[in-house]
């Protein structure tokens, strides 16, 4: 926004006295309203909730106008195709193709489109240049695979008149059943339903009409007519949208009978259960909106849209997690309704007796969905991960500390922060550079006065295998002698207005153009200004951040791009404007691996937008929070709900970007930020500083700790990425995901398993609480992850004591943690650092772990070059074998890693014959004999379990061992 610029002049000593005042009042801000729109105010929003009531009040006495013809079906490998015809009245027909696909992979495809707008058979108001057909290219930036069709796939023969049934999925006990009028489908596993498309008769094509002007005359002589109010013209805030293809939005109810929860649908601040829209105590009265923007101030526990939009929900109840991907890049708003189960009888006594209904509209675009029938939440994050992409391995730096702030002023600040990390032994991987470092706000060239010496800057990180984040934004100053602006102007690679001319607009560095990375060329022109000679100043220790780009325009609709702009191809804004953040993200990576031959690194990029598919090619972050204990609590269902849905590089701003955190506020934030897969500070550039070493102590101290604690599990974080990046699932876990058949931890969003360690964690997110009452699911014991105390006992709260200094941390029996516990000052610094290996014996005396260990840097890992252990231990002996695949550079990566050793066992309640122990047997694949290592023995009292510690087993990470007890 405007008004978080800066301000210089003589102004600036008034100012600052206004702000130091405002640090010592409690802010009161909250996001402006009338800066959004509500449903009421959005033409297609208030349209389709319309139709559904009017739908609801005609109950039966009302029939949906969409009919499948049932001569035009064709079914053919794995593919129904047919027409839907929508009845205008008894002799118009709206043709709509509609196109089912049975994917192998068990999720089925519906589409539907319109066959005059296919065949461009439609005119175009006020001469625009915009496409006729219904944007039909979403899938070019968010699928990458898995739409294989299915090859058993078949139709059954033996079937009612009207209705079409196709058995899919593994051995084929998947059902789709269509029936044709009117038109509406069902979803069955195993014989019962569990999605159901139109069975509300909320399906809404609004189909292509001219505009008719009405006729003259008495108001009584006119035909019934519907309320054109909306249909052509919009008006909000000023801006008025010309529409040129008039109405045009899509809809439709999906029902899950006989589920209570539905999550997802990203990004809202709001609990990751989701809640009824349609009023009512507790629920919400406005219906969640996915349309990406700069929503300044943004409220918590609200429907309202926000930078990033992930059209993927799923339900949930005790056995069953089912799924749908609503593949739609333009403005779309969902509504939700639970009500008592009546369709599904089946579910009864299976826990939830509610079926959750969901309304989906968006503005423009085809229907294209995507049905997954589960049936655990690991099937939905597989096969929602086939399609979009999982996320990308990052380079190892990126899941350490990193320090940010708008801004860092001098290159000689950043040495000077960099060096006081040290001085003070908090580790930090990576610093960060906002806005500032531009010379007048001119990405790609460095304000030649302050950073003189960018070069000299990068190499003092880089001494300590430090890296550097710089911001680049997609809209581009529009300037004279400002080479990427000359270029981008004179390659015509910008966004263009309505009218065809380059888009003019407001951002950072005043008027600005925005770079259409729709355009191919425009693509191309991007990725070659991250080359070293190109980008002068940066080493490949620098990474990139790309912001604002929802995209955000100050004097923009809702702070965004009008929607009757256009793009490559002539795609309306209106038709691409979620998508379009990650079209920039992606010619950014592109630019990152091409910035030298030869040079192949993984890229680290941040983005604030985000789409399906951003987890392929960035991490997010939650945008501009504040410094409040409510902002850090939402912190956590956010970022799990991200995980959830396919996204799970999360995080948010540790601190809070608006405003000053109290010493406390800022100390529980640390402890909370540990648990986000990003974990980065970052402040507004209007607050004080808060470097952690500035923080008097014993806050400082503590929060070193924090930062501490987070290296020293970094082992057990990147194996969690690893498996993020292989099944696609998330890196921080919600109870529901863990523990899917225990109702009572469903809604439970404020404490968190981290991958698949059993290490639960409930972070203090309220002022001056000293406890933290941690939800266990089930029977295991679990035991403090620093004193092992132990707490057992399913389906109840446990407290566990939480005073300032402390992370409330539980480890669940029946787990190997693998940890590096010598303390350094970045992760690069601990490559070649031994492990501590954390064996938590469960009820049986068993434990299950995993490593991934790659060099944390290259692609080499693709053909081999990494180590996957599994460490198991059973009848009194841990183990240590190879689970990974083996390429051809893995021979070479393990002999790199011979000498990095296992330094440490620790074994948490062993049995109490052990106290007599003093060594234990050591047997290494290719050892000769086998060796010996000592063992001690910790009795321990009041509640707490003992343990003991094998000293120095000696035995190599990456090799096959065996320890016995
Ligand atoms: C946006 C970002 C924020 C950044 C600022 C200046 O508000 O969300 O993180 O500091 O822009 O670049």
């Amino acid at each position: 926004m405007a008004g978080r610029r800066p301000l210089s002049t003589c102004w600036t000593l008034f100012l600052s006295l206004v702000i130091l005042l405002g640090c010592f009042i409690i802010p009161g801000v909250s996001v402006k309203h009338e800066n959004f729109k509500k449903c009421s105010q959005s033409g297609f929003c208030k349209r389709n909730r319309a139709y559904a009531d009017d739908v609801s009040a005609k109950g039966a006495s009302w029939s949906s106008p969409y009919e499948l013809d049932s001569s035009s079906i064709q079914f053919k490998d794995g593919q129904l195709q047919g027409t839907i015809l929508k009845s205008i009245s008894a002799e118009e027909k709206v043709k709509l193709p509609l196109v089912v696909s049975f994917l192998e992979s068990g999720v089925a495809r519906v589409v539907i489109d319109e066959e005059k707008r296919i065949n461009g058979d439609i005119e175009l108001r006020h001469n625009s240049r915009a496409r006729k057909e219904r944007y039909n290219e979403s899938e070019k930036w968010v699928i990458v695979g898995g739409l294989e069709l299915s090859k058993s796939a078949t139709v059954e023969s033996e079937t009612e008149a009207g209705v079409t049934k196709v058995l899919y999925g593994p051995e084929n006990a998947y059902q789709a059943v269509i029936r044709h009028a009117p038109f509406d489908v069902e979803f069955k596993r195993d014989g019962q339903t569990h999605v159901q498309l139109n069975n509300k008769g909320y399906l809404n094509m609004e189909h292509w009409r001219p505009k008719v002007d009405a006729p003259e005359g008495d108001d009584e002589q006119k035909p019934e007519q519907e309320d054109e109010g909306t249909w052509w013209e919009e008006t909000f805030g000023g801006n008025t949208d010309s529409k040129p293809r008039g109405p045009e939005s899509v809809g439709l109810d999906i029902t899950f009978p006989g589920y209570n929860h539905v999550f997802g649908i990203p990004e809202h601040a709001d609990s990751m259960s989701l809640r009824e829209t349609r009023g009512g105590s507790g629920n919400h009265d406005e219906p969640y909106r996915l349309y990406n923007a700069d929503v300044f101030e943004y409220e918590l526990n609200s429907p309202m849209t926000l930078y990033g939009a992930i059209p993927l929900m799923q339900a949930h109840r005790a056995g069953s997690t089912v799924g749908v991907f609503w593949l739609n890049a333009a403005e779309t708003w969902i509504d939700i309704v639970k009500t008592t189960s009546t369709a599904n009888p089946l579910s009864l006594g299976v826990g939830s007796k509610m079926d959750t209904q969901s309304h989906w509209f968006s503005e423009a675009g085809q229907i294209d969905l995507f049905v997954f029938l589960g049936p655990t939440p690991q099937e939905i994050s597989k096969k929602y991960g086939e399609l979009t992409g999982y996320t990308q391995l990052p380079q190892h730096f990126a899941i350490a500390y990193h320090q940010c702030r708008w801004n860092y002023i001098t290159d000689e600040d950043v040495k000077d922060v960099d060096r006081n990390f040290d001085k003070y032994q908090i580790p930090y991987d990576v610093i960060w550079l906002d806005l500032e470092y531009l010379d007048d706000r001119k990405y790609f060239v460095w304000d030649p006065l302050t950073f003189p010496n960018p070069i000299g800057m990068e190499e003092q990180l880089d001494d300590t295998e430090r890296k550097l984040v710089v911001l680049i934004d997609p809209h581009i100053k529009n300037k004279e002698k400002y080479a990427i602006s000359e270029e981008l102007q004179s390659k015509n690679l910008a966004t263009l207005n309505k009218d065809g001319e380059i888009y003019e607009g407001w951002c950072w560095p005043g008027s600005s153009h925005w770079v259409d990375c729709f355009n191919p060329e425009a693509r191309k022109w991007w990725k070659s200004l991250f080359k070293y000679e190109k980008f002068k100043g940066t080493l490949s220790n620098v990474f990139i951040w790309n912001d604002m780009n929802e995209p955000s325009v100050f004097n923009g609709p809702e702070t965004t791009m009008p929607k009757d702009n256009l793009h490559h191809g002539n795609w309306e804004h209106r038709d691409i404007h979620n998508v379009n953040g990650i079209t920039l993200v992606n010619a950014t990576y592109d630019g990152l691996l091409e910035r030298k031959k030869g040079e192949l690194r993984r890229p680290f990029i941040l983005t604030r937008s985000y789409y399906a598919g951003a987890q392929r090619m960035s991490a997010m972050w939650t945008g501009d929070n504040q410094a409040t204990w409510e902002h850090l609590a939402m912190s956590l269902p956010m970022v799990l709900n991200n995980g959830i849905s396919g996204f799970p590089f999360a995080g948010a701003d540790v601190g809070g970007f608006f405003h000053n955190p109290s010493k406390d506020l800022l100390t529980r934030w640390y402890q909370t930020g540990i648990w986000y897969p990003f974990f980065r500070a970052h402040a507004h550039i209007d607050t004080r500083r808060r470097e952690p070493y500035l923080i008097s102590e014993p806050h400082r101290s503590i929060i070193a700790q924090a930062i501490r604690l987070r290296y020293q599990l970094l082992p057990a974080w990147y194996t969690a990425f690893h498996e993020a990046s292989v099944n696609g699932t998330p890196i921080v876990r919600p109870q529901f995901y863990a523990h899917p058949s225990d109702e009572a931890g469903f809604a439970i969003d404020d404490q968190l398993y981290l991958g698949s360690t059993g290490i639960l964690t409930k972070p203090v997110v309220s002022e001056g609480t000293t406890t933290a009452e941690i939800y266990i699911a089930d029977d295991e014991k679990y035991y403090d992850y620093f004193d092992y105390t132990v707490y057992q006992g399913g389906g109840k709260r446990h407290t566990v004591p939480a005073p300032l200094e402390k992370v409330p941390i539980l480890m669940q029996g029946g787990h190997v943690i693998p940890r590096k516990d010598r303390p350094r000052r970045s992760s690069g610094l601990m490559k070649w650092d031994p492990y501590t290996l954390v064996v938590v014996l469960d009820k049986n005396s068993e434990a299950d772990g995993t490593l991934y260990v790659d060099d944390g840097e290259t692609f080499d890992y693709e053909r081999g070059a990494y180590i996957h252990r599994r460490f198991h231990y059973q009848d009194s002996a841990l183990s240590s074998e190879d689970i990974g695949t083996q390429g051809p550079k893995t021979a070479d990566y393990q002999k790199a890693m011979a000498n990095v050793r296992v330094e440490r066992v620790v074994v948490v309640d062993p049995p109490k014959e052990w106290q007599e122990k003093t060594i234990v047997t050591v047997i290494e694949d290719g050892a000769k004999i086998a060796s010996t290592a000592s063992i001690e023995y910790y009795d321990q009292q009041g509640g707490k379990a003992p343990y003991a510690v094998v000293k120095n087993p000696n035995v190599s990470i990456g090799k096959n061992w065996r320890i016995e007890f």
